[in-house]
């Protein structure tokens, strides 16, 4: 008997199989009602009490033996299908080309870096916006024209509801559930109904910005844009403020920095005034402190907002704003960065 299991030990060993058929063959060979080890087993009953610790180690040998086989066997064949039947190439070199970063998303991770070197936080808000935080918090009377200078998606089942117009309803959010210091900037898509063109779309992306506390200045926005500027177009960019009207802010400005493509000499960029716009911004107007429950006879806030595309333009000098949403490859993979 002993001989008899030695040589099926070493049948088993050698063992290969092609494929499934062939490892289920030798599976009920051995293991099968019939099999090899059920019929060692029976013969056991045979064998004399002092042999049959010695038979019954080398029986267990054997069936452990044979499992073991099954088991690398079907490992192996399994890997081999697989390989074979989605076409690998195991010869190949690992690894494929990396994706690349949206431009909008690039600007905007650029945007965050430069205000978060200065103690902003980010904030976010939803995107289907209620009247209150899109427009009368921030101090757009009902019914007052200033309503009419951005075209809302109205939601029809509910009138209170529109697609947020801008970011600076993040703004009322924020104040509404935190006391100031606060210094918040808050990127986000916003939607306007407007006929899609090279330089307007219905879908964009703006950056919000707030700081509120007490005697916050007008200095201290210049001079936090100022900065601002010039970590993103360059140290050598200046800018200028025109006085501005939104209902939100009083007093309210627009920014220009020097053309960063002519330096400020003049091109076709800059219309030949060496001057582009960028933001808009202002000191936050009382109304809209009040409406947020924040004390306006202590506190005062500067706000600001700007568009991501109208800046990645700028930056990246491209001149049609609809490349930033179909997604044509040879577009995208023009920006390379590690953000
Ligand atoms: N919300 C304005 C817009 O979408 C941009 C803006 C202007 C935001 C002035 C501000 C601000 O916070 O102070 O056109």
């Amino acid at each position: 008997m002993k001989n008899k299991i030695n040589a099926l030990l070493h049948e088993v060993k050698t063992f290969s199989a092609e494929n499934l058929e062939q490892l289920e063959a030798f599976r009920i060979q051995f293991l099968g009602k019939k099999g090899t080890i059920p019929a060692l087993f029976a013969e056991f009953k045979t064998v004399p009490p002092e042999e049959r610790r010695e038979m019954g180690q080398l029986i267990n040998t054997l069936k452990q033996a044979i499992q073991n086989k099954i088991v690398t066997l079907k490992n192996q064949l399994d890997e081999k299908s697989t390989a074979q039947s989605s076409n690998f190439d195991l010869s190949l070199p690992a690894g494929s080309p990396l994706g690349t970063r949206h431009p909008l998303s690039i600007v905007r991770n650029e945007i965050i870096d430069i205000f978060s070197r200065i103690g902003f936080s980010v904030s976010e808000g939803p995107e289907i916006e209620d009247d209150f935080h899109n427009f009368t918090a921030l101090n757009f009377p009902e019914e007052h024209p200033a309503r009419d200078m951005q075209d809302t998606f109205f939601i029809e089942k509910d009138p209170d509801l529109a697609l947020r117009t801008h970011t600076s309803s993040v703004q009322v959010r924020v104040m509404e559930k935190s006391q100031p210091p606060i210094r918040t900037i808050s990127p986000g898509r916003v939607f306007r109904n407007e006929a899609i063109s090279a330089r307007a779309h219905c879908i964009f992306h703006q950056v919000e910005g707030l700081y509120v506390d007490e005697d916050v200045s007008f200095t201290d926005l210049k001079q936090t844009l100022f900065y601002f500027a010039r970590e993103l177009f360059g140290e050598h960019t200046k800018i200028r403020f025109r006085p501005s009207y939104f209902p939100f802010t009083e007093p309210s400005a627009e920014m220009d920095i020097s053309c960063n493509i002519c330096g400020g000499k003049g091109c076709n960029i800059c219309k030949y005034t060496g001057w582009v716009e960028i933001l808009g911004c202002g000191m936050v107007d009382p109304n809209v402190l009040e409406a947020c429950h924040i004390d306006n006879k202590k506190y005062t806030g500067f706000a600001f907002g700007m568009g991501i595309e109208r800046i990645t333009m700028l930056k990246y000098q491209v001149n049609d704003l609809r490349l930033f949403f179909e997604n044509d490859l040879r577009f995208l993979k023009q920006f390379q960065s590690s953000r």
